[in-house]
This record gives structure tokens, C-alpha cells and sequence, in this order.
């Protein structure tokens, strides 16, 4: 009787001091006068919306670490589960045995995912028929599909399915079970389409098989291979094709900057993709736009900050002049004085640039100091011929200060000193 009276008075009390939203108890707020410090209460927590990342091409010359650090970071995001659009080894190769390592080393890479890893394939995972074999061996059939939340995803196989090997190419039997998959599925709220190769982007007749049956229904079509993000609209859809995740990035003649990298479709990314009732929104991550909460500690900022300050006094990395008797140089000397000001140890790297009159000994440098320690380094110069002092180029010394704790991301600072030259009285 007790416990009835108990839930009553709690039920009033809900009633009297809170507001539920969309009739459920996932919110609970105190009533107002009317002002709240709130814009609205309609929650984005449609059950049949879900959340879920592509990963691009690691492949052609992947630089390694970055795949592996991306799926730390895909950790961080939670998705519901991730998916590729191929190119995941380097491959190329009828070595059995080299086939087989490369899998199990990217394998070990997705182990550490909390999620499914949906893996599609591209022409570096699948170029000839000894890599068609393991990928039989260890994941079946070379395309296949899943329904998820009534949404279909198609994971097409753009070097020809099982049978042939042609790139850009769905062979017969692939269309012909794409089309069963399809007429199966008809009703589903949404199609999403997976293929490693663009093949849409020259016409590929047996991708125009695939648009055909494809037909009417809401779809979306990924690829990769190319290595620069674009967006293409067709018969009204949407065609992405993905950078990089690791992958070889394109270098034309043009050295650019990030935003011109953007720009260009020339960058490291995963996709995050929210599954809503209007389609998939996508929200394009830079890899070095995901933090974890560790992002920095509070050594590590101090640590920057003091060596940034001591960098802008040229009291970081400083080099004495080179004194010469008489007019001109034959050979010189000076002395490169690296002081770590900070609490943490740092690494510096650093280098003279090419110069066409002098030889300079050591031309590299790389030191490791422990807080507040300072080194010097002797650096002996040589002219190939005794050269004048105002016809002497400018002698650059390069340098990176690196910071790097345990678990943090390294943090580089750079430092340029030129060196002076002048006649010794
Ligand atoms: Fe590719």
C-alpha cells in the first residue's frame, strides 16, 4: 500500500514539475513561466535514423599509420558500423604467401574497430587470381549485399565478380544477382551503392545495366579509386567519389596549402553518414580534424608555448656568426646552441640548405635534450674557392623542435636561422 502511495505522489509530481517530450521519459525539464533556456524539445532521436563511416583507399603507396589511426579515431565517433570502398592492400601480386600478410595485417588493423567492418573490393585487393582465391578463402564471395535498418547497401565488385577479370566491368553473373537483390528488396526506404571504381564516370555499359535496374528507387552511389573526392549528380542522384584514407595522395606540379588540398578533392577523410527518412547526410571528417579528449596536456601546451616565445626572442636555436680574416672566406667555423626551455624533453631535426659556394660538416643535425638542457654543436664551413664576403649566399640552417608525449600526437615548431658571416677585426 505504501509503495502504491509512493507511486502515485511520483506521478503527480511529474506531472506538476516536468514536461516529457515526444511522450517519453528520455527528457525530463522543469516547467517555466514561458522562458526557457532552450530553443525546442523535438529531440533528433528517430529510432530508424543511424550513423555509420566510409573509409577510402589506403592503397598505392599508403603511407603507413595513417588506416591504423583513422580507426582509432573512427572509435572515437562510435558508429553503428563502418564501411569501405575498397583498395585496402597494396596487392598486385600472385605471392601467396605476401598476399596473405598484407590481409592479415590490415585485419589486425580492423580488429581494433568496435564495430562491423564491411569490407568491398577494389583492384589492389582483388588483380588477379591468386588474390581472388584468398579473398574467397577469407571473405566469400566478392560482392554481396546487407540490409540494414530497411536500408539496402550493395557492395558491387567494379573488377569483374567472380569469374572474370576485367576492370570496370560487372560480369553477368554479378548483374544478375544484383538484379534478384534488387527485385527482392523493392520497398526499401533507401539504396546505397558501393563500387571501388567510378565506373559511372565513362559510361562502363555494365554499370548502365546496374543504373537500369536500379531505376526509380532512392539511391546513392560510393566509390573511391581516384583518390579525390568529388560529387557528381546523376538521374538525379548523388555520386561520391572519395580521397584518400591512407592512400597514395595525388601531387601535381602545384604545391598547395590545405584549403587549396580541399579544394582539389586532396585529402585524408572518413565519411560520416547519418541514415535520415530524407536520405543519407553526409558529413565529410579530415583526419586531422578528430580529437580524442587527450587532444593536449597541460606540459605539453606549456611546453609549446615557452619554446614559441624563446623561437620569436632567436633564443631556441641560436648559430654564431662565421669570422673570417681578411676579405675573404676560405674556411669558417660556427656554433649551433639548441637549449630546451621546457619542462618536457624535446627532439630537434634540422638541416642546412644546399648552398652553391660552401661545404658545411655536420650538414644535419638531430639532438635529444632533456628538460632544460642545452647542447652545442661545432660546425666546420669550407668555400670550394676562396669567395668574397658580400658575394657569400645566405647560409640556412632548417630546424624542427619536436615535443612528443606519451599518447599526444607530436608537436613540431619550426626554426630558421641564418647564419652571418663578417670579417673579424
Ligand atoms: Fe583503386
Amino acid at each position: 500500500m505504501r509503495n502504491q502511495w509512493y507511486l502515485v505522489i511520483m506521478i503527480l509530481a511529474t506531472a506538476v514539475f516536468a514536461e516529457c517530450c515526444r511522450g517519453e521519459t528520455d527528457c525530463i525539464v522543469e516547467k517555466t513561466n514561458g522562458a526557457n533556456p532552450w530553443t525546442h524539445l523535438k529531440f533528433q532521436d528517430d529510432a530508424k535514423e543511424f550513423q555509420f563511416v566510409i573509409v577510402s583507399d589506403r592503397t598505392g603507396g599508403h603511407r603507413p599509420g595513417v588506416f591504423a589511426k583513422a580507426m582509432r579515431k573512427v572509435n572515437l565517433l562510435q558508429p553503428e558500423f563502418v564501411i569501405s570502398i575498397g583498395d585496402l592492400i597494396e596487392g598486385y601480386t600472385n605471392d601467396k604467401e605476401r598476399i596473405k600478410s598484407e590481409w592479415e595485417e590490415f585485419d589486425n588493423i580492423v580488429k581494433q574497430l568496435e564495430m562491423p567492418f564491411f569490407y568491398v573490393a577494389g583492384n589492389h585487393d582483388i588483380s588477379g587470381p591468386e588474390m581472388l582465391e584468398i579473398w574467397r578463402e577469407r571473405r566469400g564471395q566478392p560482392y554481396y549485399h546487407f540490409v540494414y535498418k530497411d536500408v539496402l547497401f550493395l557492395c558491387l565488385d567494379s573488377e569483374g565478380g567472380a569469374k572474370e577479370f576485367k576492370k570496370n566491368h560487372l560480369d553477368k553473373d554479378q548483374q544478375e544477382y544484383f538484379r534478384e537483390v534488387l527485385e527482392k528488396y523493392h520497398k526499401v526506404r533507401w539504396t546505397l551503392v558501393f563500387v571501388h571504381r567510378p565506373m559511372w564516370e565513362k559510361n562502363r555499359p555494365s554499370w548502365l545495366e546496374i543504373e537500369k535496374l536500379l531505376g526509380e528507387r532512392k539511391y546513392t552511389v560510393f566509390a573511391g579509386h581516384i583518390h579525390l573526392y568529388a560529387k557528381n549528380v546523376r538521374q538525379g542522384r548523388s555520386y561520391i567519389r572519395l580521397g584518400t584514407t591512407g592512400g597514395a595522395i595525388k601531387v601535381g606540379d602545384v604545391s598547395v596549402g590545405r584549403t587549396e588540398s580541399i579544394c582539389l578533392g586532396r585529402f585524408d577523410h572518413i565519411v560520416w553518414v547519418t541514415m535520415t527518412e530524407k536520405g543519407p547526410r553526409l558529413a565529410n571528417l579530415t583526419l586531422d580534424g578528430i580529437f580524442s579528449e587527450d587532444v593536449t596536456n597541460i606540459l605539453l601546451a606549456d611546453a609549446v608555448m615557452e619554446v614559441k616565445k624563446k623561437i620569436d626572442q632567436g633564443k631556441a636555436i641560436v648559430c654564431t656568426p662565421i669570422k673570417i680574416k681578411g676579405e675573404k672566406l676560405v674556411n669558417g667555423k660556427t656554433q649551433i646552441k639548441i637549449t630546451n626551455f621546457a619542462f618536457v624533453p624535446m627532439r630537434v631535426e634540422g638541416g642546412f640548405r644546399g648552398h652553391p659556394q660552401l661545404t658545411v660538416n655536420p650538414n644535419t643535425i638531430k639532438e635529444y635534450l632533456l628538460p632544460y638542457a642545452s647542447r652545442i654543436i661545432d660546425v666546420e664551413v669550407k668555400a670550394a674557392e676562396p669567395v668574397k664576403v658580400e658575394e657569400i649566399s645566405p647560409l640556412v640552417l632548417d630546424s624542427t623542435i619536436i615535443f612528443k608525449a606519451p599518447f599526444y600526437e607530436p608537436v613540431k615548431c619550426k626554426v630558421t636561422n641564418r647564419i652571418i658571416i663578417e670579417m673579424s677585426r
